[in-house]
């Protein structure tokens, strides 16, 4: 069933394709196609379009990659996402976060494997209403008597980025409740959140799947003693500051809350996969309990394009194989992705995690080093216009090209002297030049200044690829779907380059080393080799490092 994609006939013939096309240019394939906007964008429900034709591609390109599809039998791997076969094969677990926004039971009711977790699903959500009504009508008071005013969360990577991402994108549906991140192990973190609280009038809100990662539980640690101590060692005050969120039930009750405050979500909810599980209970707080379901809304309503739509008009699976030409046949192996909205500020960074930590794989499905083709690109980006006075430079002129994702918003209601027209005049402005270079002026010397001799310095060559998505207003329906959106491509793309994207065995060793080592951090006499395990090689930069380290941490 898993096959190599450069073995297959599809892939052959693409890079046919590929040899026949790719010293076209942009602005030749516009020239050619008059329809080339309606030929190549996709419309999703009026509230999210999708224009690719600034890409290195016509429709020739586009049909034989739905060729691949068919040859790899797509449809095969979406069927067993949906049935719940254990795709996640190396952890021996279904995918099934699209259950968790499936409100109308579209894919639950035909499914009877899936009863038992449709009455899982409908509690975890009441409970997320529950808590969330009670806090924001101010019925949950801390154990002094006071009144809710900040919320805490405390996890990392999925169980951070999401909810983190969200509550700021969706900044305008924010209500009074303070919402705080701590995430990083580093004490800086915490203490820049824990100098403005008082336990009083907070919740922590812990979210770790495994309820093991050393960060979230150092944390949640330190938080739990200075709970503790404010309220001289009483421990039933944590069951009024502390809520849970984890897969892992034997752990998370020997932090010593009361059940009813723990969540458990389904371990085959992965971490980055999870904003619309009990994960995301600091976005329900943050924008209310409705305004959560309709992020699921638009989620499921991604899924439903996604599993439904033609490979050709599919948000989702088209962008992905844009992903897979470029890293493979291009050879452009990083992607940027370019927000035209200050509250998306941390979407790249999301978007990092999302395809990074699923695709950024050198074993394939059946067990063999991937050596013949790329998997997972490198995703970067920022936010515009601050980017464009940044690495702007390298996306026009540098000699590596990077494919952009450009997202703006529409309906923008901060609008204060036209900021907001003069903010997409340079999103539009961006991928027209990156795609067709000075070309866009049709006098020669368009700088129109008495610079001579600097005609290649001032030259734009264009040629640049870019995807512009436009949202018709960032809502909490049009981020599901957004989100939605992304996890389905970086699945196709997994499915496609023959990965498993639902595990992320790669961050293991460093995180059993970080464990090892640190009982040789802090030690005020010179470390010497006899002192290290043996089982641990020793190598002579680190060991020289660590005793830099340790000497200089004592000194003045
Ligand atoms: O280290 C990687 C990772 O496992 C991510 O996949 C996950 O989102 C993050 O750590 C946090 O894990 P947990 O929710 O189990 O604390």
């Amino acid at each position: 069933m898993f096959k190599n994609p450069i073995k297959t006939k599809s892939w052959s013939k693409l890079s046919n394709h590929f040899l026949s096309i790719k010293d076209f240019k942009i602005f030749d394939f516009f020239k050619k196609d008059k329809k080339r906007f309606k030929n190549f964008s996709i419309n999703f429900k009026n509230s999210i379009l999708v224009d690719f034709s600034k890409n290195r591609i016509n429709l020739e390109t586009l049909k034989l990659f739905g060729s691949l599809l068919d040859e790899i039998n797509f449809k095969n791997y979406i069927f067993s996402m949906l049935m719940g076969e254990n795709i996640n094969f190396t952890e021996n677990k279904p995918v099934l976060h699209f259950l968790l926004r499936d409100r109308k039971n579209i894919f639950l009711k035909n499914n009877p494997n899936f009863t038992d977790i449709k009455k899982d699903i409908n509690a975890n959500l009441n409970k997320i209403k529950f808590f969330t009504d009670k806090i924001l009508n101010g019925e949950w008071l801390g154990f002094s008597g006071k009144k809710i005013n900040n919320i805490v969360n405390v996890g990392i990577g999925g169980s951070d980025l999401g909810p983190r991402m969200i509550i700021k994108s969706l900044f305008l549906y924010r209500n009074k409740l303070n919402i705080y991140f701590v995430s990083n192990i580093d004490s800086l973190d915490i203490m820049k959140v824990l100098n403005k609280l008082s336990p009083e009038d907070t919740i922590f809100i812990v979210c770790s799947k495994t309820f093991t990662t050393l960060e979230t539980l150092n944390n949640a640690n330190i938080l739990r003693k200075w709970v503790l101590d404010f309220y001289k060692n009483k421990e039933r005050s944590l069951n009024y500051h502390f809520i849970l969120v984890s897969s892992n039930f034997s752990e998370s009750v020997k932090f010593g809350v009361n059940l009813n405050n723990i969540f458990i979500v389904h371990d085959w909810v992965g971490g980055r996969y999870s904003f619309c599980s009990a994960f995301g209970i600091s976005i329900s707080l943050a924008i209310g309990f409705d305004n959560f379901c309709k992020l699921l809304d638009g989620a499921h309503d991604m899924d439903i394009h996604f599993f439904s739509s033609n490979y050709l008009n599919n948000i989702p699976i088209v962008l992905a194989f844009l992903s897979i030409w470029y890293n493979n046949f291009f050879k452009f192996h990083t992607e940027a992705v370019l927000a035209y909205n200050e509250n998306l500020f941390y979407l790249p960074m999301y978007l990092q995690q999302l395809v990074m930590e699923s695709n950024g794989k050198y074993v394939d499905y059946n067990g063999n080093y991937i050596s013949d083709y790329y998997t997972s690109p490198i995703i970067w980006g920022g936010v515009g216009t601050n980017s464009q006075h940044s690495f702007y430079q390298l996306l026009h002129q540098g000699t590596c090209v990077v494919p952009c994702d450009f997202i703006g918003e529409i309906k923008n209601v901060n609008n204060i002297n036209d900021s907001h027209f003069k903010l997409m005049s340079n999103f539009f402005s961006q991928t027209q030049s990156l795609a067709f270079g000075d070309k866009i002026f049709k006098i020669n010397n368009w700088m129109n200044n008495n610079i001579n001799n600097l005609n290649k310095f001032i030259k734009f060559k264009g040629n640049r690829p870019t995807n512009t998505i436009l949202i018709k207003k960032i809502n909490p329906y049009n981020l599901g779907s957004l989100i939605s959106l992304y996890e389905h491509k970086t699945f196709t793309q997994g499915v496609i380059l023959n990965i498993s994207s639902f595990d992320q065995w790669g961050v293991e060793l460093g995180k059993k080393l970080s464990n090892l080592l640190s009982f040789y951090l802090g030690k005020k006499i010179k470390l010497q080799k006899k002192d290290f395990k043996k089982d641990i090689y020793l190598d002579n930069s680190t060991f020289n490092l660590l005793n830099f380290f340790n000497k200089n941490y004592f000194s003045n």
